[in-house]
């Protein structure tokens, strides 16, 4: 049996999101239709013998609910959300919740970042993980040398692809392969982050009994024993050690940190959607509805008047109004927005994310812009955030 773990953070993590997840989630924003999580949740339903997916996370649970529910009835996979009490880091929280991780006695355990945007080759990651017999495999890719200092950076041999080397976010240049926040392990992983904790409570302990105030100024900078971060409390100190590896993607892969980012991404999977389920994507069903150019998705309850002209890359929401003559490029519509037009000229949005229930006036122009929920845009705006 497999389960699969996403870490999805909580709300004073997703600060630089901040314009956009006021009233959804971060991991619930919508990218090509679907929220965030969806697109690692649906990759995990291709994993042979998955047993369970498990969400972990520091939002309130009532923010999940409906959202675990209706997807563990669409992939008749049980899906639940799991709540820290606090932040335990990428490891701590894995560790916090290992019972219930290991409740149906998975030999494998995935672990995936919510906020990276890739094709998710999970299956390929396990069979090469298999080969490799180590306690776990990373994938990574390769970026410019000039993005790699955002990203774990990393040294693998190029022969067994044994992880050599591994420095969290340097300050001077290591490597340009990097690491994608997506992992497979064997239930080692829990000793190995019970051997970080265990290792902290032994200095703490060791400086309790000490009077040296150097010592004791160090215990300021150190975590509490439950808090361990994968990176840089496993990733790095393993690395060498014949026990981790790596598997390179030559796909498509972008970390989803910025509003700007949720664009492209949404233009990323709407493209894969192209290839996978065509069906879902607009004017795939034959209907005769607005003018659709490129890859553009819009939700079965939204209203387009058939004169709009929606498209490339637009992902429209629930119950979103779109009027006549509107011509929308490259934008994410949230739940509820009215796009209003009967003027001589028409709304016109281009570049722009819509928060829920924004109204856009007639003969008004968008541009590059953040909208945020339950505005009235009655001026045209152009490079800006509506707060
Ligand atoms: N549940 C929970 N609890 N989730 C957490 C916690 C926590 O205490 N801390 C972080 N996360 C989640 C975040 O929401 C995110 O999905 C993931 O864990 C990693 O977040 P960070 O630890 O903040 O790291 P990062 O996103 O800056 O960088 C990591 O991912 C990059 C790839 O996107 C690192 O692993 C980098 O090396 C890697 O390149």
């Amino acid at each position: 049996k497999v389960v699969a773990v996403i870490m999805v953070g909580g709300p004073t993590k997703g600060t630089r999101f901040r314009p956009l997840s006021f009233n959804t989630p971060k991991p619930l924003f919508p990218l090509a239709g679907q929220p965030m999580v969806h697109h690692p949740i649906s990759a995990c339903k291709r994993i042979p013998n998955l047993a369970q997916i498990i969400l972990i996370g520091f939002y309130e649970e009532r923010e999940f609910a409906l959202y675990v529910s209706s997807i563990s009835n669409e992939l008749k996979v049980p899906v639940r959300y799991l709540k820290e009490d606090k932040p335990h880091g990428s490891a701590g929280g894995i560790y916090y919740f290992r019972d219930m991780i290991m409740e149906d006695n998975p030999s494998h355990i995935f672990l995936l970042n919510c906020d990276v945007c890739c094709n998710f080759p999970l299956p390929d990651m396990l069979e090469a993980h298999k080969k490799y017999g180590g306690m776990g495999t990373m994938l990574v890719i390769k970026v410019s040398a000039e993005s790699a200092h955002q990203f774990g950076e990393l040294v693998a041999d190029p022969i067994t692809n044994e992880l050599l080397h591994y420095t969290e976010k340097p300050e001077t240049f290591v490597s340009n392969l990097i690491n994608c926040g997506v992992y497979v392990f064997t239930p080692e992983i829990f000793t190995a982050i019970q051997d970080v904790s265990t290792h902290r409570e032994d200095r703490a302990n060791l400086r309790r009994v000490s009077s040296l105030e150097a010592l004791q100024s160090a215990t300021s900078r150190t975590f509490p024993t439950d808090f361990v971060r994968l990176d840089q409390d496993i990733l790095s100190p393993l690395a060498g050690k014949k026990q981790l590896y790596t598997y390179e993607t030559m796909d498509f892969w972008e970390q989803i940190k910025t509003p700007g980012m949720s664009l492209k991404c949404s233009a990323l999977y709407l493209a894969q959607f192209r290839l996978t389920t065509p069906h879902i994507l607009a004017g795939g069903d034959g209907i005769k509805s607005a003018m659709i150019i490129g890859d553009v998705y819009i939700h079965p309850s939204a209203k387009v008047h058939p004169t709009a002209k929606i498209g490339p890359n637009v992902s429209i929401s629930a119950n979103v109004r779109v009027g006549a003559g509107v011509r929308l490029i490259s934008c994410i519509i949230l739940d509820d927005v009215e796009i209003k037009a009967e003027g001589d000229y028409n709304a016109k949005l281009g570049i722009t994310i819509l928060g829920e229930a924004v109204t856009v006036e007639d003969e008004v122009v968008v541009i590059n812009s953040i909208v945020l929920p339950n505005k009235t845009l009655n001026v045209s705006v152009q490079e800006e955030i509506i707060l």
